[in-house]
């Protein structure tokens, strides 16, 4: 990764800044086929709401340009916090840099108290198994514990996360329609 990368607070003051993080949001999702956020306007709304104290905002800036950035906001109390959303740019993936912002994010997260992050993680794209169990006949535990990859279709980030040490615990079965579950990972920071 080139030294010229740094780990900052997104600023709401700085239109640029949030530009560049909507256009990172944008092309991300875009990339894997998931129309969540239909345009960089759509994008900077979320951008914003993830600026709204006393949420949490990290861009990694390279080269003097937003290429990623996470937020995370207080879920359980201050107890729990939630990661929404973890996004690289899609010409700079694969390079190190979200599992960098994500070591940021849990550190700032046990600043403010944390003792666990959960995610959310859809699977809109039928990229895992889970995308093809019936969780009214199967049970979840079952599935998790089975759970891969769907070759050929967009990588879904569930290894990426396990990779840094966050478990699967739990699905929403259909969260986002037919066959298409919202994937929950969680990590515990104590001791971290
Ligand atoms: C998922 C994401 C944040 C990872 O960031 P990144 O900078 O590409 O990842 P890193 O370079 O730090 O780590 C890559 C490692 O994770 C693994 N990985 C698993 N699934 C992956 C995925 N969907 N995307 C990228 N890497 C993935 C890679 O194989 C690699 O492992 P290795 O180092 O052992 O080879 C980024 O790819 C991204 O923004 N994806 C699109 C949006 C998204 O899915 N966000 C998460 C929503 S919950």
């Amino acid at each position: 990764m080139s030294d010229a990368a740094s780990i900052v607070d997104l600023d709401e003051t700085d239109a640029d800044g949030r530009r560049q993080a909507a256009e990172v949001l944008y092309e991300a999702f875009r990339a894997l086929g998931n129309r969540t956020w239909p345009s960089v306007a759509a994008a900077e709304k979320e951008v914003s709401d993830c600026l709204q104290p006393p949420r949490l905002c990290r861009a990694l800036v390279l080269n003097g340009r937003v290429v990623a950035w996470g937020g995370l906001r207080p879920m359980y109390g201050t107890v729990t916090w939630e990661l929404h959303p973890l996004v690289v740019h899609p010409d700079a993936q694969g390079r190190g840099l979200g599992g960098r912002l994500l070591t940021d994010l849990e550190h700032r997260a046990r600043q403010r108290g944390a003792t666990g992050i959960l995610l959310g993680s859809d699977d809109q794209t039928g990229s895992t198994s889970l995308s093809a169990v019936d969780f009214s006949t199967t049970p979840v535990g079952d599935a998790i514990a089975v759970i891969a990859s769907i070759p050929g279709r967009p990588p879904h980030p569930w290894r990426f996360y396990a990779s840094h040490g966050y478990r699967i615990v739990g699905v929403i079965p259909d969260a986002n329609g037919p066959g298409e579950p919202d994937i929950l990972m969680w990590k515990g920071l104590g001791g971290g």
